[in-house]
């Protein structure tokens, strides 16, 4: 099974969801470690109850580089394959995304590339949008642009608020995140880097005839 780490910043409702989905007999992978940047993210306390390894390290008095290195000490302290973001509020530093290269996953509230960043519910309804919706992207250091890996679509009522959306997106999100993190887990291991490191070698090789 795959070793996945998850960040929180929040409650961590995403985070147990992939922790209950990680539990069943079935799962592809396993939940190895769940990290805060919050010493009292609500999710810490549900990690900590299912004997799960959490790991605490406030952004607060450390630089980016500084506090990202504490983090990923404790990612490759517990052998981590696969980063997963579930409602972690910090941008991770370039060097940190490239060193992880196509391991990590961040799960956003907006049915990217729509959206990006902060207030996607607001902008969403103001918008006159018919759907609202969650998206499992890949992370690069450019913010919530990496590969859309699958999304889950939630209409939007003539009701709406910001509040009774991000709720029920929230419910999206719980089915959406743990079904994306199997289907990479599982996928063909690397079979699309291998191809195009191999195609870059050809192309670099001096012709022969
Ligand atoms: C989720 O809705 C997630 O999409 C969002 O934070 C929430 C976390 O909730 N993520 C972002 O906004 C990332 N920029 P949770 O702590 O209950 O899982």
């Amino acid at each position: 099974k795959a070793r996945i780490a998850i960040f929180i910043s929040g409650t961590g409702t995403n985070m147990a969801a992939l922790l209950y989905a990680g539990l069943l007999e079935t799962s592809r992978y396993d939940v190895v470690l769940v990290a805060s940047n919050v010493p009292d993210a609500q999710g810490l306390e549900i990690a900590r109850a299912e004997g799960i390894e959490t790991f605490v390290h406030s952004h607060k008095g450390h630089s980016r580089e500084e506090h990202d290195a504490a983090m990923e000490a404790a990612l490759i302290a517990s052998e981590t394959e696969y980063l997963v973001l579930a409602g972690y509020m910090r941008i991770l530093s370039d060097d940190f995304v490239r060193r992880w290269e196509g391991r990590i996953l961040n799960i956003h509230p907006s049915l990217l590339p729509k959206y990006k960043g902060l207030d996607t519910f607001a902008r969403a309804i103001a918008a006159g949008d018919s759907h609202a919706g969650a998206s499992v992207h890949i992370v690069t250091p450019e913010l919530d642009a990496g590969e859309v890996l699958a999304q889950a679509k939630v209409a939007i009522r003539e009701c709406e608020t910001p509040q009774t959306l991000a709720e029920r997106v929230k419910y999206a999100e719980h089915q959406l995140f743990p079904r994306a993190v199997t289907d990479y887990v599982s996928r063909p291991y690397d079979a699309r880097y291998v191809y195009e490191r191999v195609r870059d070698i050809a192309l670099a090789l001096p012709e022969t005839h």
